[in-house]
């Protein structure tokens, strides 16, 4: 995967100023185990996005999956009501707090930031009082009531943990009250791999074919339409805009 270069934004108006790695807190490069404490180029293009879609946003509930330093849930916040920030390891979650804390000038109004583990990998959200970033019932109630957007970046490299996003994305869709929009960005990665002795990016076809599962899934209470985000909207961070990095987009509706 690919790290980052410093990213910077600011508004256009001048209102603010944002230098990530100065104010918060990651990590230049990392273990496999430790990936979430580096800032992806695809959660700079899904900031990007998020601050080019204000009627998505604005005043709304939002979860992101997989937020590693929170840089996403932290612009999503600028504009949003409440922001779930979510993913795995106190370690993580402790680093992702405390940038979401230096941070915290930037939110709308009255909106929050709350960061919560959230393992793809279990059925139900965690709510033991003694585990850090554990759920209360209040939170848990919020999220399924009000729960309009969802956001993940650059959280398809693995195949199992791909299939455990999916189905963590289709079970938290159908236990929203509402309708909702998911944002997922993805790198296509190509890699040289022995067993093909060849170029192929594995991941990145695995991610595909999961979409189109979730596109074909019939029967159900609700059908999930799939369709790519064209990366014309303004670059106001600083990365480069390759093409392989991708924005796709999948709405969570009733079937009837
Ligand atoms: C490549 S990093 C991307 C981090 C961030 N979204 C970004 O783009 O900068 C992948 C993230 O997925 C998280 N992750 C991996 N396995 C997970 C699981 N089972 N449940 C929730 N998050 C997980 C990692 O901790 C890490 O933060």
């Amino acid at each position: 995967m690919h790290r980052t270069a410093a990213p910077k934004m600011s508004s256009k108006s001048g209102a603010f100023v944002f230098l990530f790695p100065s104010c918060a807190e990651h990590t230049m490069a990392t273990p496999l185990e430790d990936v979430g404490k580096q800032v992806w180029r695809g959660a700079l293009l899904l900031a990007d996005y998020i601050l080019s879609q204000r009627d998505l946003f604005e005043g709304r509930t939002v979860l992101e999956l997989g937020a590693g330093t929170g840089l996403a849930s932290i612009v999503a916040a600028t504009m949003a009501q409440t922001v779930y920030c979510t993913d795995v390891g106190a370690d993580l979650l402790a680093m992702c707090q405390r940038n979401i804390a230096l941070n915290s000038h930037l939110a709308a109004a009255g909106g929050t930031v709350k960061v919560k583990e959230l393992d793809w990998l279990k059925d139900e959200l965690c709510t033991d009082p003694e585990v850090p970033f554990s759920w209360s019932e209040e939170d848990i109630s919020d999220l399924y009531a009000h729960t309009t957007v969802l956001l993940a970046a650059e959280v398809f490299y693995d195949d199992d943990l791909t299939d455990a996003l999916f189905k963590t994305l289709s079970r938290l869709a159908h236990r929203f009250r509402n309708a909702c929009t998911a944002i997922l960005s993805v790198e296509k990665r190509l890699n040289f791999t022995l067993r093909h002795l060849d170029v192929t990016c594995e991941a990145y076809d695995h991610f595909r074919a999961s979409l189109e599962a979730l596109e074909r899934l019939a029967g159900g209470p609700l059908r999930f339409m799939v369709e790519p985000v064209e990366a014309s909207f303004p670059q106001r961070l600083l990365y480069e805009r390759i093409q392989q990095l991708e924005l796709w987009k999948i709405v969570a509706e009733p079937a009837t």
